[in-house]
């Protein structure tokens, strides 16, 4: 039996952190040995918000492509493409325009909380109350029945399992199959050096291509246990230190173990226990760096890859057209 059809995408609006490196793209890695998968860039999503600025988003997505290389996607087991590149997705995005109700999309919880949120920008467009039509569009295209994404998404999912539905009822056929979310493990909340989640709009990011110097200062200025002023003080790591889920990511057990006796013995500080946070991170990022200065100096990598991986989707994205256009028009139309 062929191995299910995993795909997931990610917008193009800026530079990758610690977060989306254990949040999500861990979990794509460990994906790609077990199953079909189609990774791409979804340019065009990151049109509704960024609409206004479009040239940026080119950019943006060669270095989103060069970061999920250099953490190890593989273009020989995982299918990378652009969204913007396979114009099929869009012929679909406008054939489910056609039966899904407005008010689905208008009473969809992350839409109304992006609206809140970024107030600064006039998201009362078409597009972006589309955007999970799009979505839809991008998962069923491919006929995907795994989709890995954050919690934030699922009111997504969800909407794109009830587009499938319709889609098969109205026209009598199993086109679709409705595709189950995977949530990313354990390490989904990744915190920043003030505390909150991590995130680039709050600048408390460590990104995969900051400098080793950058990831040296950004740990050594992370919240610690804020009720342990000194050294001599008793700490509680499990509980109070915001480091602390980063040395679990990125300490072996047994160390942990001793660093936790350590604190709450007060004999281990703050200062040194991040220094050497410090250094874990950086051995830790420091084949990702060099594989991406690898990368970067073969030229025409990029092309190659990526027409590779166009000529995969589009075939994958070609056949489920042919289909939904002769359950919709019915065979032979023009
Ligand atoms: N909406 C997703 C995000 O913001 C990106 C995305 C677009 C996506 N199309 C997708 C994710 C299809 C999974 C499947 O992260």
């Amino acid at each position: 039996m062929a191995a299910k059809r995993v795909l997931s995408g990610m917008r193009p609006t800026g530079p990758l952190h610690l977060g989306h490196l254990h949040g999500v793209l861990k979990n794509w890695l460990a994906l790609q040995e077990k199953y079909e998968c189609f990774y791409f860039v979804a340019d065009w999503h990151a049109l509704t918000t960024e609409y206004e600025n479009p040239r940026r988003i080119p950019e943006f997505s060669r270095e989103l492509l060069l970061e999920w290389l250099s953490v190890g996607l593989d273009p020989a087991k995982s299918t990378l493409f652009i969204q913007s590149a396979i114009k099929e997705h869009a012929e679909l995005y406008l054939l489910f325009g056609m039966i899904v109700p407005v008010s689905w999309l208008e009473r969809n919880p992350t839409y109304k909380e992006m609206l809140q949120n970024l107030k600064h920008r006039d998201l009362s467009t078409f597009g972006f109350l589309g955007y999970p039509v799009l979505q839809a569009a991008d998962i069923l295209i491919y006929k995907a029945e795994k989709v890995p994404v954050g919690v934030d998404q699922l009111p997504h999912l969800e909407l794109t399992r009830e587009i499938a539905r319709r889609f098969n009822y109205l026209y009598d056929r199993e086109v679709f199959p409705l595709p189950e979310p995977l949530l990313s493990r354990e390490a989904a909340k990744v915190p920043g050096i003030d505390g909150r989640k991590m995130s680039k709009s709050y600048g408390n990011a460590i990104f995969l291509n900051d400098s080793e110097e950058e990831v040296r200062r950004k740990v050594l200025a992370m919240v610690t246990d804020t009720g342990r002023p000194r050294k001599s003080d008793p700490g509680d790591p499990e509980n109070r230190c915001v480091a602390f889920n980063l040395i679990r990511l990125y300490t072996p057990e047994a160390r942990v173990k001793e660093i936790v006796e350590e604190c709450r013995a007060a004999r281990l500080g703050c200062k040194d226990c991040k220094r050497e946070l410090a250094e874990r991170v950086i051995e830790a990022l420091t084949p990702i760096w060099e594989r991406r200065a690898e990368l970067e100096s073969r030229k025409g990598l990029f092309e190659e890859i990526l027409a590779e991986g166009h000529r995969r989707a589009r075939e994958a994205a070609r056949r489920t057209l042919e289909e939904v256009r002769e359950v919709l028009w019915g065979p032979r139309y023009f």
